[in-house]
């Protein structure tokens, strides 16, 4: 599964790709960038100052979100209760020792990646860290049911590249460990991620672009289960769906990826929907686009 490469990405951070999934594991603007506004600058961490904070990194991969996530809370003495889910231990592999990406954080993140890589674990004072490695749908089992998380990043490659962890099932699972208040943060702005999450009663937000046009109109999702109004504040990171945004959730893009006993191949889960989308109502995706003059977006290459 694993042969990987390894690219040098815009901002001079380094990242790989993946031969199997033939995808990058980050945009080629920068894998830092990415990683920093989309997932730890709409995360809002200021909020866990001082605090205890529980977090799932689904799709771990090289560590980008987690250690930016620990770099920021170690500065801040927040307490970290952290779980992560990967199937493939070549990226670790290769992060933990590679300097220029280490050299970009606290040094405590050596030590919590090198503990991960050896042990699956880290333990001191403020942080306890663990790996879990396999499957995410099946792995994510392991994780008591008690504990609900503040925060959950979802980084798997895109949708029509890797199924498994967008559809309805997972994704249903995953919502049953997310706090009243927590963020379920991901990348991708696939109208099926973003309808089912509705449907599984989540309050979706899109993550602002930095430059909005054409071709990059969102970063992402944010799904929240009992969102406070109340509490939107200008500096967030995310905000209301537009009405294109909205008018792509109505289209056959919409129609879900489905895994009902979460262990179906990628072809099967592609073929199911394709079937369903053949014969939906649905208004055709094209249309939206030319009436939008959108692009496709959501793959990270
Ligand atoms: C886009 S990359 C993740 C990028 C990552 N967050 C980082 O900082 O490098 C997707 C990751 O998902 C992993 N993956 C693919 N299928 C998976 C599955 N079913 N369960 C768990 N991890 C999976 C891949 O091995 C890869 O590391």
């Amino acid at each position: 599964m694993s042969e990987l490469i390894e690219v040098l990405t815009k901002d001079g951070s380094y990242s790989l790709r993946s031969v199997f999934f033939q995808e990058n594991f980050h945009s080629l603007l920068g894998a830092l960038g990415e990683t920093k506004s989309k997932f730890t600058a709409t995360s809002n961490l200021q909020r866990f100052k001082g605090k205890s904070l529980n977090v799932l990194d689904i799709c771990f991969g090289l560590g980008y979100n987690s250690a930016s996530l620990c770099d920021e809370l170690i500065k801040q003495k927040s307490y970290l209760n952290l779980y992560a889910l990967e199937i493939d231990k070549k990226p670790l592999e290769y992060s933990h020792k590679n300097e220029s990406f280490l050299k970009l954080w606290d040094p405590k993140v050596k030590k919590i990646f090198a503990s991960l890589y050896r042990k699956d674990y880290f333990e001191d004072q403020f942080f306890k860290c663990n790996i879990f490695w396999g499957d995410a749908r099946e792995k994510i089992n392991i994780i008591p049911s008690s504990i609900k998380f503040d925060l959950i990043y979802l980084d798997g490659f895109s949708p029509q590249k890797c199924p498994q962890v967008w559809t309805i099932e997972f994704l249903s699972k995953v919502r049953e460990y997310l706090s009243p208040q927590g963020y379920l943060i991901t990348y991708s702005s696939s109208a099926a991620v973003r309808k089912t999450l509705r449907n599984l009663g989540l309050e979706i937000f899109t993550i602002k672009p930095i430059f909005k046009n054409r071709i990059s109109w969102s970063q992402g999702t944010v799904a929240i289960s009992k969102f406070d109004k109340n509490k939107f504040k200008p500096n967030f990171n995310f905000e209301n769906l537009s009405l294109m945004e909205e008018e792509h959730l109505l289209t056959k893009a919409s129609i879900p990826y489905r895994d009902q006993d979460l262990n179906s191949s990628k072809g099967d889960i592609i073929r199911r929907r394709l079937d369903e989308q053949l014969f939906s109502n649905l208004l055709s995706t094209n249309k939206w686009r030319e009436k939008w003059g959108m692009t496709k977006l959501s793959v990270k290459s």
